[in-house]
């Protein structure tokens, strides 16, 4: 039985972690159980799965008999008990989870892209001196650790990243200062949280991802390409030295890089398998970089490193946010990172407590920046 320590249990991948657990009641449980503000979602969460112990971070919870409420700065406590940290938090509170499961040990199954991004080379440092099994949850790095047969320091020539081109694709770039906020959140293939739809809108995301690949994979920047693959069936490729590719192919669907995070090398049944002549024909096209500035923004802020990718985060954390409130067009989102990036010097990235510093400074400036230059 694989004790989980679930992060974000009330979310997008908390939500699917949760029925990879419900159906194999055998193999999985929860050891514990966190959340930032839906304490009634996590109550009924704990009431079904009896975790030793739960935290909700940012409101109110009533635990039920058996579970041991956790308070703030006890974030810690949460992986005491657990064969597997799971990260499922979104956003950049994500990375104080990462560091503390690492502090403790533990194998952690990583889907909060913040991490790697905000805190890359905190992360790996800690997970390197420690010897600990990082395992990648979202679906391009997932399909990267197959193809190198589950060896993140496996040979390589080049790692290439799919992305669906999110719904905004073909619009004209002068049409994406127009598009209303309740248009982003259609993605066409995937079915997220609000964050990483509206990341997957601008391109940010396959920036993050780019980020997370350098990570992962010790990969320089130069051999890590995208390319746009509408269908999402193709979930990224390797590329080797004699000219071979691998890919890893299947319907769009996170259940299986959250479950194969848990089981791998082992598999278990999943999701239903491809029907290729009914799928008919994949197709690829290039990236379109300048349609979509926040990506090179962000690879930018990536080659940069430092401080600056927690710079890139916050400011793009607070615009999405603005976005979605109807406060700013979505071409000002990337306009908000670029005066980010603009006002912040590069620092070299010391502590978590320096980022989370660094991180309050950018959001406070991405903040007044879109009072000054919002609709
Ligand atoms: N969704 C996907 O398909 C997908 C794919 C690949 C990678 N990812 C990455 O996975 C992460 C989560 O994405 P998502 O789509 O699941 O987001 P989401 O639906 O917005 O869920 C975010 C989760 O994080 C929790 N949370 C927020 N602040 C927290 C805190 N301080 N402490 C503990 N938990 C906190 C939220 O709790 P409350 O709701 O209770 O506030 C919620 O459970 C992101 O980094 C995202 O980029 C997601």
């Amino acid at each position: 039985m694989l004790k989980i320590a679930l992060i974000g249990c009330t979310g997008s991948i908390g939500r699917q972690t949760a029925e990879i657990v419900r159906r194999y009641p055998k193999e999985f449980c929860f050891s514990a159980l966190a959340c930032g503000r839906d304490g009634a979602a996590l109550g009924a969460l704990c009431a079904e799965f009896a975790p030793k112990a739960a935290l909700c971070a940012e409101g109110t919870f009533s635990p039920p008999a058996g579970t041991v409420r956790l308070s703030a700065g006890e974030e810690a406590r949460l992986f005491e008990d657990c064969d597997v940290a799971f990260i499922g938090a979104g956003g950049f509170a994500g990375l104080k989870y990462t560091l503390l499961a690492a502090a403790a040990g533990k194998k952690i199954a990583l889907a909060n892209k913040e991490s790697l991004v905000c805190g890359g080379a905190l992360v790996m440092r800690a997970v390197r001196e420690r010897g600990l099994d990082l395992v990648p949850v979202d679906s391009e790095h997932s399909a990267l650790f197959q193809c190198l047969a589950f060896r993140r320091e496996a040979a390589f020539e080049r790692l290439v990243l799919t992305a669906s081109g999110g719904p905004f694709l073909h619009l004209e770039k002068e049409a994406l200062a127009r598009v209303p906020a309740k248009d982003a959140p259609r993605h066409p293939t995937w079915q997220m949280g609000a964050k990483i739809t509206i990341d997957s809108a601008t391109l940010l995301n396959k920036g993050y991802e780019v980020i997370e690949a350098k990570w992962l994979y010790d990969a320089p920047f130069e051999k890590i390409d995208a390319v746009v693959h509408p269908e999402s069936i193709v979930h990224s490729l390797v590329y080797f030295a004699d000219g071979a590719a691998m890919a890893q192919l299947g319907y769009p669907d996170m259940r299986v890089p959250i479950q194969l995070a848990l089981t791998y090398p082992e598999r278990l049944p999943c999701a239903p398998q491809l029907d290729l002549p009914a799928l008919g024909k994949l197709s690829f096209l290039p990236f379109p970089k300048e349609k979509f500035p926040c990506f090179s923004l962000a690879v930018a802020a990536g080659r940069a490193g430092g401080t600056l990718p927690a710079v890139l985060n916050a400011a793009a954390e607070e615009a999405v946010h603005a976005f979605l409130g109807g406060r700013i067009t979505f071409p000002m989102i990337a306009e908000t990172i670029q005066g980010a990036l603009d006002a912040f010097p590069r620092e070299e990235a010391l502590s978590y407590e320096q980022l989370a510093e660094t991180d309050g400074k950018a959001r406070r400036f991405a903040a007044r920046y879109i009072s000054s230059h919002g609709k």
